[in-house]
């Protein structure tokens, strides 16, 4: 024993030689998921992989232990910080992170000791099976299901289950230890962070990917929308690029009932469709022109199940007055989103979900709109300042959401007994499959 530890030891530090952010003393201790995949031939396999909480979160610190924020001193630029810097291991349940078998729950607010919260907002990414990688979820002519407890989101919160184009190593290099330490983050938003792709983001780039939101919910309101962008995996924007008419369609064309007419049809009682005061299953079914995992992405369904019942989605309408809407189409969205248009619409969506995304789960709120968009006004039944985070805070420090049981795969086989089974694709006509 004694042996392989001094190993072990002599090649820590054989890395710490060549590598820059390199890892500190503080281990980085990832919490385990267990996560499904599925085949019509073969049923679902157990996959037990684990999460990664965003770069941000990881502290970087001079050897002394003194702080190495980016644009100090010790950390202007790729060179200085990889000199300086070594980057420490998170403490996950202050972090709001806590799994259990297949189930991870997210907390807003952390107590900090002192009778008081942390502001945690915690965002994680699903790694592979080794945990040095993402795992890169491939859903075109696929589906995902997953099991999610909204009860204790009130209105200003978000609990987001999402996937981005990012690079699925994280940008790792020589001196960046990459995913392993959720490195690599981007979105459709084009968020310009202090580290882009494992680098110290110094030209002010704005991190643009395909993002494809399965899941922004509360209690109140939920949506899921597709935000092409025309960049293959993380790129980087600048100017007028990172704006609304640049490379992603920042608005998305969302599918969230309570806008589209459905006031009764989500929230927190029996008297919705969906009671949201007790835990849920939601499917999501990405259908293709041929049924291929590489055809066109032409409509992404939704299906729910609560109490053992099958509830179709919603049959809304759009704000144009157009009825029967029941998913995301191309019509759907060109009518939603010129932006989508623009970009390819759901071909472009389709295309990064089959080249892979990251898996995301997140909690947040907002102090500068109070995420009215998503449950406010016409989109929900929230006022337009109860979402504010100071008064969720004071009212409901232990606001928190739970995923569980994810698994996805073959259309109709990630729920063999209660789903809906397979569905064919509608409009247009399917194209024989491809020889
Ligand atoms: C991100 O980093 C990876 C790994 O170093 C690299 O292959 C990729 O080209 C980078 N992408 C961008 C846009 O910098
Ligand atoms: C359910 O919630 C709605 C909206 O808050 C409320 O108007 C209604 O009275 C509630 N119904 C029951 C049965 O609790
Ligand atoms: C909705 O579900 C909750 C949790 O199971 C339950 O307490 C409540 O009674 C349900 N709502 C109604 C109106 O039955
Ligand atoms: C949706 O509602 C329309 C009427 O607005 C109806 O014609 C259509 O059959 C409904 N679709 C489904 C799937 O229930
Ligand atoms: C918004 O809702 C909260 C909580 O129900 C309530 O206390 C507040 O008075 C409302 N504000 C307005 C402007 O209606």
């Amino acid at each position: 024993m004694a042996h392989k530890l001094a190993f072990v030891l002599s090649s820590a530090l054989a890395i710490q030689s060549v590598f820059a952010q390199q890892p500190g003393k503080i281990p980085e201790k990832h919490p385990k998921l267990t996560t499904h995949k599925c085949t019509k031939a073969r049923g679902c396999t157990a996959q037990k992989s684990s999460l990664v909480i965003d770069w941000n979160n990881h502290q970087l610190q001079q050897k002394d232990g003194s702080s190495c924020a980016v644009g100090s001193a010790a950390c202007l630029d790729d060179a200085t910080c990889n000199k300086n810097c070594v980057v420490q291991g998170v403490d996950y349940l202050k972090a709001g992170v806590r799994t259990s078998g297949d189930s991870v729950t997210l907390n807003q607010y952390t107590p900090n000791g002192n009778g008081g919260y942390n502001h945690a907002s915690p965002r994680v990414y699903l790694l592979d099976k080794k945990g040095d990688k993402y795992e890169s979820v491939k859903l075109t002519g696929q589906e995902l299901v997953f099991d999610v407890d909204v009860s204790t989101l009130p209105c200003g919160m978000n609990g987001a289950l999402y996937l981005s184009e990012m690079d699925m190593s994280g940008g790792k290099s020589k001196t960046n230890p990459g995913a392993a330490y959720g490195s690599g983050y981007c979105d459709a938003q084009c968020p310009k962070l202090s580290w882009f792709n494992g680098t110290v983001n110094t030209g002010s780039l704005g991190a643009c990917c395909n993002e494809m939101d399965i899941w922004e919910a509360n209690g109140r309101a939920t949506g899921y929308t597709p935000h092409p962008c025309s960049v293959e995996s993380i790129g980087g924007c600048t100017g007028a690029d990172c704006e609304f008419n640049g490379v992603c369609d920042k608005w998305g064309c969302g599918f969230n009932p309570y806008a589209m007419g459905r006031q009764q049809y989500y929230g927190y009682n029996n008297s919705f469709t969906i009671n949201t005061s007790k835990k849920f299953t939601v499917l999501t079914q990405f259908i293709t022109d041929d049924g291929t995992t590489s055809g066109t992405l032409i409509d992404v369904r939704r299906t729910y199940m609560q109490d053992g019942k099958v509830i179709a989605n919603a049959n809304a309408t759009s704000a144009s007055g157009r009825e029967g809407l029941t998913s995301i189409t191309d019509e759907y969205c060109d009518a939603a989103s010129t932006e989508g248009k623009r970009l390819g619409g759901l071909a472009t969506m389709g295309g990064a979900l089959e080249r892979g995304m990251v898996l995301i789960f997140s909690i947040w709120n907002s102090d500068g709109d109070f995420m009215n968009w998503m449950d406010s006004g016409n989109s929900g039944p929230c006022n337009a300042t109860e979402g504010d985070p100071k008064l969720i805070l004071a009212n409901q420090p232990d606001t928190h959401v739970t995923w569980s049981n994810v698994r996805w795969g073959d259309i109709g086989s990630t729920l063999p007994k209660a789903g809906p089974g397979p569905v064919k694709p509608t409009s247009p006509k399917p194209k024989p499959p491809h020889n």
